[in-house]
């Protein structure tokens, strides 16, 4: 069982905070055998997001798109939420005011239990028409592809490719809880991809601490009050051990 080295300033305010928010990257979901994007067997190694997470991908070819998103929602539907999704549920319980800041699209949190979940990337079981607005939730992957929507058009998944914007309504929800948290857990993320990996820095700005979870330094290991480097799915139960 791990044994963290918190400092007392870090387990105190941990302890009695009433707001605290997590923001997670793929790194959260690694252990549950979903790949991450970055890194020697990263996703963006393999693939090449300028073919499967743009716009402009989607109008050359959908079915490519499709085709790929399919086998992602196969893996992801074979997939079992870990340690440090389930931990990240309890928190939920315990604290006041809890919010999930995620930048999966992997659906991993609700299934883990956690009822507060902001997803700025939006979600792989959800398709919409950008054409007449419908939206549809999966349950299971995609058959016919592309999917067609009732007016006629092709479906997209309904996730935030490279170039696009992250959801009005989310972004607000994630900066005011970031602006709002005495803490936030940032776990499992490179923090490149802006604005999601800004929103520590909100907490920061607004008199919060950030703590990272991560195997390796990141951009946020700078200005975190502290990192701790090693597994999510080993950190997250250690981490909250010492706080109850
Ligand atoms: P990345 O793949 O960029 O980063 C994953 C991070 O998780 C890295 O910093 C790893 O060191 C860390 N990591 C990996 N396994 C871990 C583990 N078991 N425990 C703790 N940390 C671990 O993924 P994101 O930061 O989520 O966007 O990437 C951000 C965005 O870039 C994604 O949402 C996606 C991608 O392109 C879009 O598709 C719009």
């Amino acid at each position: 069982m791990q044994r963290l080295e918190i400092p007392e300033r870090i387990l105190r305010r941990l302890r009695s905070a009433k707001q605290v928010s997590v923001l997670t990257g793929a790194g959260v979901s690694a252990e549950s055998g979903i790949p991450t994007f970055r890194g020697a067997d990263g996703i963006w190694e393999k693939y090449d997001y300028r073919k499967l997470a743009t716009p402009q991908g989607f109008e050359d070819d959908p079915r490519l798109v499709w085709e790929w998103y399919r086998l992602r929602q196969i893996e992801i539907g074979k997939a079992r939420p870990n340690r440090a999704h389930e931990v990240i549920a309890e928190m939920e319980r315990h604290y006041p005011s809890f919010s999930v800041l995620t930048q999966n699209i992997d659906g991993m949190h609700r299934r883990a239990g956690s009822r507060n979940v902001v997803e700025l990337h939006g979600n792989i079981w959800r398709m919409r028409c950008d054409r007449d607005h419908t939206v549809i939730d999966l349950d299971a992957p995609v058959k016919d592809i592309p999917p067609l929507c009732q007016c006629g058009s092709i479906m997209r998944p309904d996730v935030v490719w490279f170039g696009e914007q992250m959801p009005l309504r989310e972004t607000e929800e994630a900066s005011r809880a970031a602006r709002e948290s005495e803490v936030i857990l940032v776990v499992g993320t490179s923090a490149v991809v802006y604005p999601a990996a800004a929103l520590p820095i909100l907490t920061r700005n607004s008199g919060g601490s950030v703590i990272e979870i991560n195997l390796e330094p990141t951009d946020i290991t700078s200005y975190a009050d502290l990192s701790l480097f090693g597994l999510a799915g080993e950190i997250m139960p250690a981490l909250w051990r010492s706080i109850r």
